[in-house]
């Protein structure tokens, strides 16, 4: 018969994945332990969670904690996922980037918790919609997560039908995927567009470089307080002065970093405070090839 969960035990894998990936999980989520590392326990022969704690509170365990880690992440991505900032990057941000930055440039968009690569693509296919504009400037795109599953979902650019039709507009699956058995496959031009690293965000950042645009979307809402400062300063030591941060719909800079304030009239984007440039609104001219919206039903 299995234990319920100690005390201890809950304290050895709070405390693991709130230092390794800032993740918090209260006494209520212990059902997510329970379902996560079940294959975990599986894999191990271990009779139940108290027996991985104890394993996990020994030496030599950095590869099981990495997995006990990766297996907790929450992974939930879509295509155009709340459509708002897309909107945003490509009516605002996209054609101010174009104005400012010289001819042979490279501009550089961030997916910082990029999970399967759906946020990085749909970026992607953003940009090559607007291709005409952007002259011989160049795009790098750079999709980084922690879990290393994710990141080898979203090299690979194969989506399921279920993927494809939450939020994908139609013309976008038909212009940039081919059906490849039951699933869809990013074309080779759009998948070549973004490179995907495993990064943890709580650590030394500055090998990535310095960014124009960052999408960190979704992931800080899994973090404390401190630890939601530490990473959105992160994020501001790498931005251009006159870079743009966006943000999921339940989070926010207030109250967390003086670094970042919101765009005047704009949810869940941010500049950095202090920047030499402020971002003024663009007319937007939609590029002769652009799609309609029509999402998949
Ligand atoms: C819910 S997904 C968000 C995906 C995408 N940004 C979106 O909004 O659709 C959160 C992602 O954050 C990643 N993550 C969690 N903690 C992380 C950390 N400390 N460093 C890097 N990535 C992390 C998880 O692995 C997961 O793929």
């Amino acid at each position: 018969m299995t234990e319920s969960l100690t005390p201890t035990s809950f304290d050895t894998f709070a405390g693991l994945l709130k230092t390794a990936s800032g993740l918090i999980i209260g006494k209520d989520k212990v059902y997510l332990l329970e379902t996560r590392l079940t294959a975990i326990l599986k894999r191990e022969k271990l009779a139940d969670l108290n027996r991985l704690a104890d394993r996990l509170r020994g030496a030599g365990v950095d590869a099981l904690a990495r997995d006990v880690v990766e297996a907790m992440t929450t992974n939930e991505s879509f295509f155009f996922r709340d459509d708002k900032p897309f909107q945003h990057f490509r009516s605002q941000a996209l054609p101010r980037l174009i104005a400012a930055r010289p001819p042979g440039s490279t501009i550089r968009i961030w997916s910082a918790a990029a999970s399967s690569g759906q946020e990085a693509y749909s970026l992607a296919m953003i940009i090559a919609e607007s291709r005409a504009q952007l002259g011989n400037r160049k795009i790098e795109i750079i999709g980084t997560d922690i879990a290393r599953d994710q990141l080898a979902r979203a090299r690979d650019g194969l989506y399921t039908q279920f993927e494809v039709q939450r939020g994908l507009p139609v013309q976008m699956l038909m212009r940039y995927f081919k059906k490849e058995d039951a699933s869809w496959r990013l074309s080779d031009p759009i998948r070549a567009m973004a490179q995907f690293k495993e990064y943890n965000l709580l650590s030394d950042l500055r090998g990535l470089g310095r960014f124009d645009v960052v999408f960190c979307r979704n992931v800080l809402i899994y973090f404390d307080q401190p630890t939601k400062s530490r990473v959105l300063d992160g994020i501001a030591g790498l931005m251009l002065p006159d870079g743009l941060l966006y943000l999921g719909g339940a989070e926010t800079v207030m109250g967390i970093t003086p670094r970042f304030a919101p765009l005047p009239a704009e949810r869940g984007v941010y500049g950095l405070v202090g920047a030499t440039t402020t971002p003024a609104p663009v007319a937007y001219r939609p590029p002769a090839a652009a799609v309609a919206k029509a999402a998949l039903v």
